[in-house]
C-alpha cells in the first residue's frame, strides 16, 4: 500500500492557489543520476516523479545548469518528442516537468528524470487558445520557476536554466551561449520571422532593439539575485497584467520601461531593460529557429542562408492548433513518435503533373494581387489532383500520401506583403506547402457522421527512415491512359528505371477499376500518374455509388482551411470583396458528387 508523505506537499505559488498532491513512495530527493533514470527500478520505488527539490535538481545539474519544459497528459506526444530529441543532442542535464498525475506517472514508467509541479486548475479553466486554462498553461514554466519551497523558491537556487516548451525540438547543446555572453541574464528566441545579422553572425540579434518582440517558449536564464528578482515580478504580475495576456506580452510590458534601459556599450544586441535591472539578448531565429524560419525560409541550410548552426527549432508560425503543430513536425521529419503501425498498410498517392513554373520575375514582384492570384489558381490546380488520388485511397480503403504542394504565397494570420511575412520579404519561392497552410489535420478522420475518414501520410514518407523497405520497394505506377482501348483490360509494363507501370483504362469509377487492380492490391504504394490523360478528371471517374461520393465531397469539404490573407485595403481596387481570406477547396473544377448524380440521372 502506497505510504502518504505530507512532508512532500509543496507549497505553491499562492495567487493561484494549487498544491501538489501528496506522493507516493518515498521521497527520492538525491538520488544519483543513474537511479532518477532508472526506468524499471524507478517504478518500484514510486509511481510518480518526485516534488521539486534543490536535491533533485542539484542531482541532475550539470556546471549548474538545468534544461526543463512542462507536460501534461494532453501534450504527451509533444513531450516523448521532445525528449527523443534531447536526448539526441545529448543534453543530459534536462528535465521533464509533469503538469498532471497521468504525465507523472508515464514520466517514471518511462525512466525519464521528472519533477512535478501540478495545476489541476488549468484543465477546468479551458485549454484552448485564449481561454483562462491556457493562459495559465502559458505562465506555467514561469509559476514552475517562482514555485516557493519554504523560504525560497527554484530560481533563488542558483542554477542556470535553459527553459523549452515541449514544442521545441532541439538540434545542439546551447550552454556554450552561456559563456559567450557573461553579461546576459536572459537569452530569449526571437519572436520575428526574420534575422539582420549579416551572414555568418553567430552572435545575438543585432538589427534589434529592446523593443524586439521575443518569445517565451525558449530562452536561457543565468542563475542569479537579478534573474530571480524578475522572475518574482514577472509571476506576481500575474493577475495584474489582466485577462487574456500571455506570460510573454506581460513581460514586454514590465520590461519596456521608459527611459530605464541602454545598449550595453561593450556588448552590442545587450540591453539593460526593466529600470536597468536586468540584461536581455535575443538570439536570431536562425539559431533559434521557428517553423517559419526552417521549413519556409530554409534558414538551417543556409548554413545555406546565414552560414550558422541552428540549435533548436520552436514550433511557432504554424497554424490549426497542436494537430497543426504535429502535422507540422512530421512535414519537418521531426516527430518521432508515431506508432510503428502508422508506417504500416498500403498506400495511394499521386505525380503531381503539370504545376505551373515559377515565371522567370516572380521572386522581384511588387504586386500583393498578382502572386495572390498566382498561388491560388497553382495551388488548386495542385489540390484538384490530390482530390483524385484521395478518392482513389477512399474508394480502395488505403491511406493518401500527400504529394509534396509547392506554394507561392506565405499563408500568415494577417495580411502578407508581396505574398511574404514582413520580415521575410527575402525568401525566394516557391517553397514546400506545410499541411497547416492547407489542411485542418484534425478533421482528416475526425467522427463527421457518414463522412469516410481520411488517412493521411506526410510527403516524404516513401523516404522517411522509419518506412519499411517492404513498403518503400512495392510501389506501383497506376497510368490511366485512352491508348488502352479496352475499358476491362489492364497492362503492366515498365517504366524507362525498371520500376512496374500499369495502364488502365481512363475515367472508371471504383466499382469499374477495383475489380481490375485485385491482382495488384499486394503493391503496397499506388502511384496514380496523370500524364497520359488530359485531365485529372479522366484519371480516375469516382464512386459509382451516389451517396458515396457525397460523403467523400463532405470529408473534402471538411479538410481544407482557408488561405489567408489579402489586405484590406486593396480589397476594393481588385474587385475582391469578400474575398479576404478565401476558404480552399480540393474539387475547384470538378467534384464526383455531381458526376455521380449526372450517371444516376442517365442511368
Ligand atoms: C560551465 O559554465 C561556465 C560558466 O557558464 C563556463 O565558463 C564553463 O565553460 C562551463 N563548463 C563546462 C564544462 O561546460
Ligand atoms: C480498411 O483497412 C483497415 C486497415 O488497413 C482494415 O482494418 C479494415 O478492415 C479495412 N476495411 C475494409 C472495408 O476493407
Ligand atoms: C459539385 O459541382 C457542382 C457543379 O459545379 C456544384 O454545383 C456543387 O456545389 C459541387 N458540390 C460539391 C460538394 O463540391
Amino acid at each position: 500500500m502506497a505510504r502518504r508523505r505530507g512532508l512532500l506537499l509543496a507549497l505553491l505559488y499562492t495567487a493561484i492557489a494549487c498544491a501538489a498532491a501528496p506522493h507516493a513512495g518515498p521521497h527520492r530527493a538525491g538520488l544519483p543520476d543513474d537511479a532518477l533514470q532508472g526506468g524499471r527500478r524507478h517504478l518500484a520505488a514510486g509511481t510518480r516523479c518526485p516534488p521539486v527539490s534543490r536535491d533533485v535538481l542539484a542531482a541532475r545539474a550539470q556546471n549548474n545548469t538545468l534544461m526543463f519544459a512542462m507536460m501534461n497528459e494532453a501534450q504527451w506526444d509533444f513531450g516523448r518528442n521532445w525528449m527523443h530529441h534531447v536526448k539526441k543532442a545529448g543534453i543530459s542535464y534536462y528535465l521533464a516537468v509533469a503538469a498532471d498525475v497521468p504525465t507523472s506517472e508515464a514520466l517514471v514508467a518511462a525512466g525519464e528524470p521528472c519533477v512535478e509541479r501540478i495545476d489541476e486548475e488549468a484543465d477546468k479553466l479551458g485549454l484552448a487558445w485564449g481561454q483562462e486554462g491556457w493562459r495559465r498553461m502559458t505562465w506555467s514554466k514561469v509559476f514552475f520557476m517562482d514555485s516557493v519551497f519554504f523560504m525560497d523558491s527554484v530560481v533563488d537556487w542558483g542554477f542556470n536554466w535553459v527553459v523549452s516548451d515541449a514544442d521545441v525540438v532541439w538540434f545542439r547543446d546551447p550552454t556554450p551561449l552561456f559563456a559567450k555572453y557573461p553579461a546576459a541574464d536572459f537569452l530569449f528566441s526571437e519572436d520575428g520571422a526574420g534575422s539582420r545579422n549579416d551572414k555568418g553572425d553567430d552572435g545575438v540579434e543585432h538589427g534589434g532593439s529592446e523593443h524586439s518582440n521575443f518569445n517565451t517558449g525558449v530562452y536561457l536564464l543565468r542563475g542569479g539575485a537579478s534573474s530571480a528578482a524578475f522572475i518574482h515580478a514577472w509571476a506576481g504580475a500575474f493577475e495584474k497584467c489582466g485577462k487574456g495576456l500571455n506570460d510573454q506580452t506581460c513581460a514586454y510590458e514590465l520590461m519596456r520601461t521608459p527611459d530605464q534601459r541602454e545598449e550595453l556599450k561593450e556588448e552590442r544586441g545587450l540591453w539593460r531593460v526593466w529600470n536597468k535591472r536586468i540584461v536581455i539578448g535575443i538570439i536570431p531565429p536562425s539559431q533559434f529557429l521557428s517553423a517559419h524560419t526552417l521549413h519556409l525560409q530554409r534558414y538551417d541550410q543556409a548554413r545555406l542562408v546565414k552560414g550558422v548552426p541552428a540549435y533548436a527549432v520552436h514550433m511557432t508560425w504554424t497554424y490549426k492548433s497542436h494537430p497543426g503543430k504535429r502535422a507540422r513536425l512530421r512535414d519537418m521529419g521531426l516527430w518521432v513518435v508515431d506508432p510503428p503501425e502508422f508506417f504500416q498498410g498500403s498506400f495511394v498517392t499521386v505525380d503531381l503533373f503539370g504545376t505551373p513554373e515559377l515565371p522567370p520575375h516572380y521572386n522581384e514582384w511588387n504586386e500583393n494581387e498578382d502572386m495572390v492570384a498566382f498561388h491560388l489558381a497553382a495551388i488548386h490546380q495542385q489540390l484538384q489532383q490530390a482530390y483524385v488520388g484521395m478518392a482513389l485511397a477512399v474508394a480502395s480503403n488505403r491511406s493518401f500520401i500527400l504529394p509534396q504542394f509547392k506554394c507561392f504565397c506565405d499563408h500568415i494570420w494577417y495580411s502578407v506583403v508581396r505574398c511574404r511575412v514582413v520580415d521575410a520579404q527575402e525568401m525566394p519561392f516557391p517553397v514546400p506547402c506545410p499541411q497547416d497552410y492547407l489542411f485542418d489535420p484534425d478533421r482528416y478522420t475526425d467522427d463527421a457522421g457518414p463522412l469516410p475518414p481520411m488517412h493521411i501520410r506526410p510527403a516524404g514518407f516513401l523516404a522517411n527512415e522509419r518506412t519499411p523497405a517492404e513498403v518503400k520497394d512495392s510501389v506501383l505506377t497506376l497510368r490511366p491512359s485512352a491508348a488502352l482501348t479496352c475499358t476491362d483490360c489492364v497492362q503492366l509494363g515498365k517504366a524507362t528505371d525498371g520500376s512496374p507501370v500499369l495502364e488502365v483504362p481512363p475515367s472508371l469509377t471504383d466499382a469499374q477499376l477495383l475489380p481490375l487492380l485485385e491482382p495488384y492490391r499486394r503493391y503496397r504504394v499506388w502511384k496514380l500518374s496523370m500524364d497520359s490523360v488530359g485531365s485529372p478528371q479522366r484519371a480516375f471517374g469516382g464512386f459509382a455509388d451516389a451517396a458515396a461520393a457525397a460523403n467523400f465531397d463532405g470529408r473534402m469539404e471538411r479538410i481544407t482551411g482557408e488561405w489567408c490573407c489579402r489586405r484590406e485595403e486593396e480589397l476594393a481596387r481588385y474587385r475582391m470583396e469578400g474575398q479576404q481570406h478565401p476558404k480552399l477547396r480540393m474539387n475547384p473544377q470538378f467534384n464526383y458528387s455531381s458526376m455521380a448524380a449526372a450517371r444516376g440521372s442517365t442511368a
